[in-house]
């Protein structure tokens, strides 16, 4: 098909403080009738059409195998904004967005209608326009969605979205980068994890790098461990298929919580340009040591094997906690300590940084006030709305010196009170505007499968916990030792 889109790289230049408007587009997402397209991706793109976020002229049109008419479609849509929107589909302003929504089916062989339906949409906006293919389909589905990509004639001149897990192993993600790279220039690809598109994720680059206040303590001499902690009540909530494949190390860790500790843990980047950005995040992953499965555990909680579609006697990981290193002068000899679950006891998502005790003890502390020690830390909570605690301890009223611990707090809702877009809005609007900055490199995504290969090919066996439970202990107090779990 001809085109007329312009071509996806070089990216522009994003003036950082601006609110930005991209160009005008045709999104193509395939996956329509998924659950993440119903969840996030329809209520996300209806929220940035109300905020005034998407382009001037745009279409979406929604693909999967199986066929729906326009009408089917555009009720789909408006059934996930209803459940799942934080802005109602209603009035006008539902209107709007709902005319812009159509419907083509494709499989491989069969790719004709998308092809026509894209070629329709391009003509009735006229003039040059960003084409954006979001592959919001299973990892499984990941090849035969590129092969449809490519046999409807999409792949030149567009920007493509590929969802986590990619890859499953070393192995497959190189081979997966191949096949897109077959397809795409690297400045074409947008790997996605929705908790780099998080406010309280962002936040991080300003605490650390827009105040002088924390970055002269954010390092081995004043820290002594870090925590990235993401726990869920969740079960796997009829993911069967998807999960028992996967396992909470492949679902989590390695997809998020590793880039989280990229933010937590990088260099001041030269600028908040995507190559500054995702140069210095990559430099962190190449310090973070392999994965040593001594410091691994794997736990699982009781009943999953009874869950619908979960293989009999599955050793699937429901929660994993590992302990990284990253060997480099900043951070040499501090633990980071990474959990997350399922059917945990609560649903967090926390980062914790615990700081060195000071040399001299000369106050007489109250034990039953101080949890665990005496502990210095700095506390995101990372799940939107999203906070900022420091913890420390200090003077108790009255005469004699004793000490109790006290907390100082940011919050987002009582400081800027207007809630921010949650993380798939953000990389939705980063991905049209061609910002890679919050997105995955092919080479960061391969490094973080190669630290993960001793696990991977020894998993240690996983061990029993009971739902609403922290997860396996003593495993995982040994784990953290000496120190202690900031939740639980
Ligand atoms: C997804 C995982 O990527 O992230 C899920 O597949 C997990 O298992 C989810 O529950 C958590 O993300 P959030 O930010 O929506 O709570």
């Amino acid at each position: 098909m001809t085109s007329a889109t312009t071509p996806a790289s070089p990216p522009p230049r994003r003036v950082h403080g601006t609110t930005p408007r991209p160009d005008d587009h045709v999104i193509v997402m395939f996956g329509a009738t998924g659950d993440l397209a119903r969840r996030k991706l329809l209520p996300g793109l209806f929220r940035l059409a109300v905020a005034g976020l998407m382009p001037e002229r745009y279409q979406i049109i929604g693909s999967a195998r199986r066929g729906l008419t326009g009408e089917q479609f555009r009720e789909h849509a408006r059934q996930a904004a209803a459940e799942f929107g934080t802005v109602k589909p209603e009035g006008d302003a539902w209107d709007a967005f709902a005319r812009r929504l159509s419907f083509a089916s494709a499989q491989p062989g069969n790719t004709e209608s998308l092809a026509a339906a894209v070629g329709r949409a391009e003509r009735e906006i006229g003039g040059p326009l960003g084409r954006l293919c979001h592959l919001a389909v299973p990892p499984a589905a990941f090849e035969s969605t590129l092969a449809t990509l490519s046999a409807a004639g999409l792949a030149a001149g567009s920007r493509v979205i590929i969802e986590k897990p990619f890859g499953t192993d070393l192995a497959s993600a190189r081979e997966l980068n191949q096949k897109v790279h077959a397809l795409f220039g690297e400045p074409q690809v947008f790997r996605i994890d929705h908790f780099l598109g998080k406010e309280s994720v962002g936040n991080i680059l300003a605490f650390r790098f827009a105040n002088g206040l924390f970055e002269p303590v954010w390092n081995r001499n004043h820290i002594a461990y870090v925590q990235i902690d993401v726990p869920e009540t969740l079960s796997i909530e009829g993911r069967a298929e998807f999960y028992d494949h996967t396992g909470a190390y492949r679902d989590m860790i390695v997809t998020h919580l590793f880039q989280v500790l990229g933010f937590v843990a990088m260099e001041p980047p030269t600028s908040l340009d995507a190559r500054h950005l995702r140069d210095e995040t990559a430099k962190v992953f190449d310090a973070v040591r392999p994965i040593d499965i001594a410091h691994v555990v794997r736990g699982q909680y009781a009943g999953y094997t009874g869950e619908p579609g979960v293989a009999e006697g599955s050793g699937t990981e429901t929660m994993a906690a590992v302990r990284a290193e990253i060997d480099n002068w900043r951070w040499a000899g501090v633990p980071f300590l990474l959990r997350s679950g399922k059917r945990l006891a609560a649903s967090r998502q926390v980062i914790t940084l615990g700081f060195h005790q000071p040399p001299l003890r000369m106050f007489p502390v109250r034990r039953d006030a101080v949890q665990a020690g005496r502990r210095n830390e700095i506390v995101i909570d990372f799940a939107d709305p999203g906070s900022i605690t420091t913890s420390f301890l200090a003077k108790e009223p009255g005469a004699t010196m004793r000490l109790g611990t006290a907390e100082l707090t940011f919050r987002y809702a009582d400081s800027f009170g207007a809630v921010g877009l949650e993380g798939y809005e953000r990389l939705l609007l980063d991905a049209m505007l061609g910002d890679q900055s919050l997105f995955t490199s092919a080479d960061a995504i391969e490094r973080l499968w190669e630290i993960s290969a001793p696990l991977l090919e020894h998993p240690p066996p996983v061990q029993p916990y009971a739902p609403g439970s922290w997860g396996p202990q003593p495993a995982l107090d040994h784990l953290v030792a000496p120190y202690h779990w900031h939740l639980s």
